[in-house]
């Protein structure tokens, strides 16, 4: 009886132990560590994006689904070195760029871009958007937290309004590119992973896988708030 007991203990004990890893990012590392491991990064090594993101396809992909009818405001998340904001900017939009790397965030007000220094997670307003870009920015926010930023930049969007969502093909998270100076913590996504989570906040209008490596998947999305 009493070894029963005992296993029944351990067993239970080692569930919950399970249950409380499964919730927590890989690697252990808390959302202030993962944002310091990756701004290192950012903030050293920024000309590494001095260049347009996915350049042969996305001004094209813009230009086909922007929805002049809903104005002019768009929000750039992860901006970068700001080089999809300034040309967006020169599209005629009023595009707000946010990021939370500081030197990434002084190369976009160095080109006359309105930009907050904040994360995805931090980032507060009553504005709303035609359009919102997030490219290879939600890499870096922890699993955990991708479904709750999908549904804040789904209330960020105008009814209708577009989001560009750009990621990295792959299975789970944690540090990569450990052999190099500034690692950084990534999350990778399926495509099916993506199409459950934004199920209910939009629709999806294209979809493109670009043959890497890395594989990187770029989504069009309609927010279908106020549709049946
Ligand atoms: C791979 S770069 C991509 C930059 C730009 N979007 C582009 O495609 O050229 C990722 C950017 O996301 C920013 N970033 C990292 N964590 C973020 C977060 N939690 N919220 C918003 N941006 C974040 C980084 O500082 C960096 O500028």
């Amino acid at each position: 009886m009493k070894k029963f007991l005992f296993e029944f203990v351990t067993v239970f004990f080692l569930y919950i132990g399970a249950i409380l890893e499964a919730q927590q990012p890989s690697n252990n590392l808390s959302r202030p560590e993962i944002d310091a491991l990756n701004q290192r990064c950012y903030n050293n090594k920024a000309e590494n994006w001095d260049r347009f993101p996915f350049g042969s396809i996305l001004p094209k992909i813009i230009l086909k689904y922007y929805p002049s009818e809903l104005g002019s405001k768009a929000l750039d998340i992860g901006s970068g070195t700001g080089i999809l904001a300034h040309w967006l900017k020169q599209q005629g939009l009023s595009i707000l760029c946010l990021d939370p790397s500081k030197e990434m965030v002084r190369r976009c007000r160095e080109k006359g871009l309105a930009t907050v220094q904040i994360s995805i997670q931090e980032f507060q307003t009553n504005e709303k958007f035609a359009l919102v870009f997030a490219m290879l920015s939600l890499i870096h926010v922890p699993k955990l937290e991708f479904s709750p930023q999908i549904k804040k930049i789904a209330a960020l969007l105008l009814p209708q309004g577009i989001f560009f969502l750009g990621l990295i093909e792959g299975n789970g998270e944690g540090i990569a590119e450990q052999k190099s100076q500034y690692p950084r913590y990534f999350s990778y996504y399926t495509k099916e992973e993506v199409l459950n989570v934004i199920e209910n906040n939009f629709k999806v209008v294209e979809y493109i896988r670009l043959e890497g490596p890395p594989n990187y998947l770029i989504f069009v999305l309609a927010n279908n708030y106020g549709k049946p």
